[in-house]
C-alpha cells in the first residue's frame, strides 16, 4: 500500500461491489452484516471524508487488494490535458508525487495553471492550508522528457484517443520504466487488449478509466485485459482507493461499462436534436428528471471533440444497434471548432465569471448552427417524451451490459452510474429506475419507439421479465 499522505485534503469516497463483500465474507467466514445499498449510502454520504470512515468490511475488501498490490510511492502521468491534469492533481493531493509529462510546454503550463487554480479554490474554502497547497504543488514534476520514469511505481497514459499514438507512447514507456512498475491507460473508448497488443510485458498493463471532472467524480473503472495480471489489477484498485476513488472492475469491451451506456444515452440526444428538438429544452427536461447537467452541457464539459470521437469509436463497436447518425450535432460543432468549455464555446458559451470559473450562457450562434442540421425544421417535443426516449436508450444498453456480464450485478452497474456520471441519486440507478417502471412498461416503450432503430429494441431479458413479472435486480443478483 502506498504511504499515507500528509493529510488528505481532497474529497474521498469509496465503495465496492456486494459480490466482493460476499466473497470476502465467504473466504473469511465473516458475517457480512450490511447490505450493499448501505455500503453505497455510506460511500455517498462520506464524500469528503477519509477512506477510514467506511465500514470495517469494506476496508477489509480493499485490504485484500492491497495485500496483493505493489506500493505506488511515485507515479507518472502522460498528457497534461483535462484528464491527465485531473489525475495528476488528484494523485498529488493524496500524497503520491507525480511526474507530469507532455510533449508541449504550453500544455504543461496549462496543466500546472489548472492545478494552481484547483489548489487556490481549496485554500479559499479553507479545505487546505498554504503549506499543504505548497507541498501538493511541489510534488508535481512537469517534464517534456521521460525524466525520473525509472523511479515511478505506476505510469498512467492519458494521451489522445488514437491507437497508433498510444502504441508509440507505450513503447517509449516500456523502455524507461522499472520492471516492476504497472502501466495503466485512461482510455475512454479503446480496448485494453488492443492498446496493449504489442507490449513486451502485457501482464502489467491495466485500464484505469477516470471520469471528468477527475477531482470530483468518485468512480474509476478498472479494466482487466485478457493478459492483465491480478497483481496489476490489485495495484490499480489500491492506488485508486488511495486517491479517494471508488474502483469497480469491469470487462474489456468497447466503452467498458459507463461510457458504453452513456453513448447510448447521448445517441438518444443526437437523434432528438436531428429531428428538430431544441437542445436547451432537452437539457432542461433531463435536469428536471434529476441529472446534474443535461446532455448538451455535459458534452461541453467533457469536450465536444473528445465526446464526439469517443461516441463514434464506441458506436463502431456495436454497429447493429449504433449505426452512424445523420445530422450529428457533435460533428457539426466540432467542424466549427466549438469544443465546449475548453475553448469557451460549444452548445453554450462560457465567458469566465468573477471567480475565473466558466459561466454558462445561451448561444444564439449555436442555435443558428444547429438549425442547419434539422432538415424538417424545429419540433416541439414534450418533456415526458424526451425523458422517456433518453432513459429508454440508457436502460436497454444497461440491460445489454448485464446480459454480456460487463459487470457482476445490477447493483454494481447502478453504483458505477451514480458515481461516474452523477445518475440522479433519488432514483437509485438505471436498473433500479427500470425496476420501478417494471419490465412490462419498458417493453411497451420499446415497441412505441421501435421505429427509431435497433437501439430501442427490447433485449431477451426485457421480454422475459415482462412476461414473468420479475425484476432486473433479481435477474442479475450480486454475489454470484
Ligand atoms: N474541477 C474540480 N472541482 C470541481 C469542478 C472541476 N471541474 N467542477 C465542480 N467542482 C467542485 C466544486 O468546487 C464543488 O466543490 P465543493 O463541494 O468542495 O465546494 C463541487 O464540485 C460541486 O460543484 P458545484 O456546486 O459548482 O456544481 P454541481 O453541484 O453541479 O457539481 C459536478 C458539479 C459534480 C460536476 C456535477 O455537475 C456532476 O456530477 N456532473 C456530471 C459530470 C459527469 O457526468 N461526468 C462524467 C462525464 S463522462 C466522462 O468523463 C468519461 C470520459 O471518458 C469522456
Amino acid at each position: 500500500m502506498s504511504s499515507a499522505p500528509a493529510g488528505r485534503p481532497w474529497r474521498t469516497s469509496a465503495s465496492c461491489g456486494e459480490s466482493e463483500v460476499r466473497r470476502f465474507g465467504r473466504r473469511h467466514r465473516a458475517p457480512v452484516r450490511l447490505g450493499f445499498n448501505r455500503f453505497i449510502l455510506i460511500a455517498l454520504l462520506t464524500r469528503g471524508s477519509q477512506v477510514s470512515s467506511l465500514s470495517p468490511e469494506l476496508q477489509q475488501v480493499f485490504k485484500q487488494h492491497a495485500d496483493k498490490a505493489l506500493p505506488v510511492r511515485k507515479a507518472a502521468v502522460l498528457g497534461a490535458g483535462i484528464m491527465g491534469g485531473g489525475i495528476t492533481i488528484t494523485s498529488a493531493a493524496h500524497g503520491v508525487p507525480v511526474v507530469m509529462k507532455d510533449i508541449a510546454q504550453a500544455q504543461l503550463d496549462l496543466g500546472l495553471t489548472e492545478a494552481k487554480r484547483q489548489l487556490s479554490r481549496q485554500l479559499k474554502k479553507e479545505k487546505i492550508t498554504q503549506p499543504q497547497a505548497d507541498q501538493i504543488l511541489g510534488s508535481i514534476e512537469p517534464t517534456l522528457e521521460y525524466t525520473a520514469f525509472d523511479q515511478c511505481d505506476a505510469v498512467i497514459e492519458a494521451v489522445v484517443e488514437n491507437l497508433g499514438l498510444k502504441h508509440r507512447v507505450l513503447d517509449e514507456v516500456e523502455a524507461v520504466v522499472s520492471d516492476k512498475a504497472i502501466i495503466a491507460s485512461n482510455t475512454s473508448s479503446l480496448r485494453i487488449d488492443d492498446i496493449g497488443a504489442h507490449m513486451k510485458h502485457p501482464q502489467r498493463f491495466v485500464g484505469m478509466h477516470f471520469f471528468n471532472p477527475v477531482p470530483v467524480m468518485p468512480l474509476v473503472e478498472i479494466i482487466q485485459g485478457t493478459r492483465t495480471s491480478d497483481e496489476a489489477v490489485s495495484t490499480a484498485v489500491t492506488w485508486a482507493v488511495n486517491m479517494g476513488k471508488t474502483p469497480i472492475v469491469v470487462k474489456d469491451c468497447p466503452g467498458f461499462l459507463v461510457n458504453r451506456i452513456l453513448t447510448a444515452y447521448i445517441r438518444g440526444f443526437l437523434k432528438l436534436v436531428a429531428e428538430g428538438a431544441d437542445f436547451e429544452h432537452i437539457d432542461k427536461a433531463m435536469e428536471a428528471f434529476g441529472w446534474p447537467m443535461g446532455p448538451a452541457y455535459l458534452e461541453d464539459v467533457v469536450g465536444i471533440d473528445t465526446g464526439s470521437h469517443v461516441s463514434d469509436v464506441i458506436s463502431a463497436g456495436y454497429p447493429e444497434r449504433m449505426p452512424r447518425i445523420e445530422n450529428d450535432a457533435f460533428r457539426l460543432l466540432k467542424s466549427k471548432e466549438r469544443f465546449g468549455q475548453k475553448n469557451g464555446k460549444g452548445f453554450y458559451e462560457y465567458p469566465p465569471d468573477d471567480s475565473g470559473r466558466p459561466g454558462k450562457h445561451s448561444s444564439p450562434e449555436a442555435h443558428e448552427l444547429i438549425r442547419t442540421i434539422q432538415p424538417h425544421g424545429q419540433k416541439d417535443v414534450s418533456v415526458a417524451e424526451i425523458q422517456e426516449r433518453m432513459m429508454l436508450a440508457m436502460i436497454t444498453e444497461a440491460v445489454h451490459c448485464l446480459e454480456d456480464r460487463v459487470v457482476n450485478s445490477a447493483e454494481e452497474l447502478d453504483t458505477a452510474l451514480l458515481m461516474g456520471i452523477g445518475f440522479p441519486r433519488e432514483r437509485g440507478g438505471t436498473i433500479r429506475y427500470a425496476d420501478s417502471l417494471g419490465a412490462r412498461v419498458i417493453l411497451e416503450q420499446c415497441e412505441r419507439y421501435r421505429h427509431l432503430g435497433k437501439q430501442y429494441e427490447p433485449t431477451a431479458t426485457i421480454r422475459k421479465l415482462a412476461q414473468s413479472g420479475g425484476t432486473f435486480y433479481d435477474a442479475f443478483p450480486a454475489g454470484n
